[in-house]
């Protein structure tokens, strides 16, 4: 059995797998642990070769132990593309863009949810429910159809059609929620506690951030087991980041990687950069941001549940958080389409304006091999782009 238990990030109290969990009692959020001695061994590079080209590729790190328990529309393994052009223009002749874009549903969301809907449907659950800003929503529907299990989505009023309508079509109930994220939160808390559905909001389960840590394992394998030196992420939530961070801790333990970590650049946007503002302050979490607004609807999350995980990351790292406005978001898209003929999420533009800004403030120089996430595709933000078109 790979998951030998699980643990919580705040208070270390352990809890045994088998059972639907959530927080901890204490409220920090739980991580999957594992037995890494005998995953070293079924890892081996030469046998990893071997393997699908999904993110299921790395199952004895995964907590779902059943293959009959997967469910899958082939999430992960998404291509490191070497980006000379964009690089050129930014002065990062070394530069990465991992793209998720090609995922199930269009963007990195469907690694988590992959793996909370299929641990909820394996721990006996028939209906999963979130808050999102649009993409994860997607995927939680597309999971939960093909599992056969019911979800209901909790969106912010203002999120682009596109998502209603997609959401809707994979049979999810869709409820629009006044205010931001933060607010849906609230409501699918209550919902889900009322009708007993299983709850997949952002670290509020254990699994997610395990899906979403295949982006560290997919890196280091692409990479050849050598780390980059930065690595730029639109940081909401943070479940990207902070998955990843988990990731190289494992990889050290088995032995596939050394000590020397990336440096961690979380990107937000002017609008909401809690993270950025409670970074430049030294502080270990991060206060409830007011008014949140930004065009970059993944990166509205007021208040992470997983902040002090994040800010421990970029500081470990020797990282820092860095927040660029929505024009910046806007051209970010621009530059990635019209140098490397990537149509970018507005969240993966941020991480790309954020290069300029981290360029000229002397965190990253042209000898740093450099990855820049994007996040998911533009094609669902045609409508949230124009107005700064
Ligand atoms: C395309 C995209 N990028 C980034 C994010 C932020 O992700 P996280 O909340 O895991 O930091 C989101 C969240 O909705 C998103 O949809």
């Amino acid at each position: 059995m790979p998951l030998t238990h699980l643990e919580c990030t705040k208070c270390s109290r352990r809890y045994e797998p088998g059972q639907v969990l959530n927080l901890c009692e204490c409220g920090g959020p739980l991580f999957a642990r594992y037995n890494l001695e005998r995953a070293a061994k079924n890892m081996r590079p030469g046998h990893l070769a071997l393997r699908e080209p999904t993110l299921w590729r790395y199952d004895d790190v995964l907590p779902v132990e059943n293959p009959d328990h997967r469910i899958s529309l082939g999430e992960g393994f998404t291509p490191l593309l070497s980006a000379r052009r964009l690089g050129a223009k930014v002065g990062l002749p070394r530069l990465f863009v991992k793209d998720e874009s090609g995922n199930p549903t269009g963007s990195f969301k469907a690694r988590g949810l992959a793996l909370a809907v299929s641990m909820a449907k394996a721990l006996g659950a028939t209906a999963v429910c979130l808050p999102s800003a649009g993409n994860a929503g997607s995927a939680l529907g597309a999971y939960a159809a093909r599992g056969g299990l019911k979800a209901h989505v909790f969106v912010p009023r203002d999120v682009p059609r596109v998502f209603l309508m997609e959401t809707e079509a994979y049979g999810a109930e869709v409820v629009t929620v006044k205010g931001l994220i933060s607010d849906a939160g609230k409501a699918c808390a209550e919902r889900a506690k009322q009708e007993g559905w299983y709850e997949c909001a952002t670290l509020k389960e254990p699994y997610r951030v395990e899906g979403k840590k295949t982006m560290g394992y997919e890196l280091a394998e692409q990479m050849g087991w050598k780390l980059p030196d930065a690595i730029l992420y639109p940081t909401g939530g943070g479940t990207g980041l902070i998955g990843m961070w988990k990731a190289f801790r494992e990889m050290e333990v088995m032995g596939f990687v050394g000590p020397a970590r990336p440096r961690m650049y979380a990107v937000q946007a002017e609008g909401c950069a809690p993270i950025v503002k409670a970074f430049a302050e030294g502080l270990e979490e991060a206060p409830l941001w007011e008014n949140a607004q930004t065009l970059a609807h993944g990166l509205r999350v007021p208040k992470a549940l997983g902040d002090f995980l994040i800010l421990r990351a970029l500081r470990e790292s020797h990282g820092t958080a860095v927040a660029v406005s929505d024009a910046e978001i806007v051209q970010g898209v621009k530059d990635a389409s019209a140098t490397e003929g990537l149509f970018m999420a507005p969240e993966g533009g941020a991480a790309v304006a954020a290069l300029r800004k981290l360029k000229s403030s002397g965190h990253l120089s042209p000898d740093d091999t450099v990855v820049v996430f994007n996040t998911g595709t533009g094609y669902k933000y045609v409508e949230t782009l124009a107005p700064l078109w």
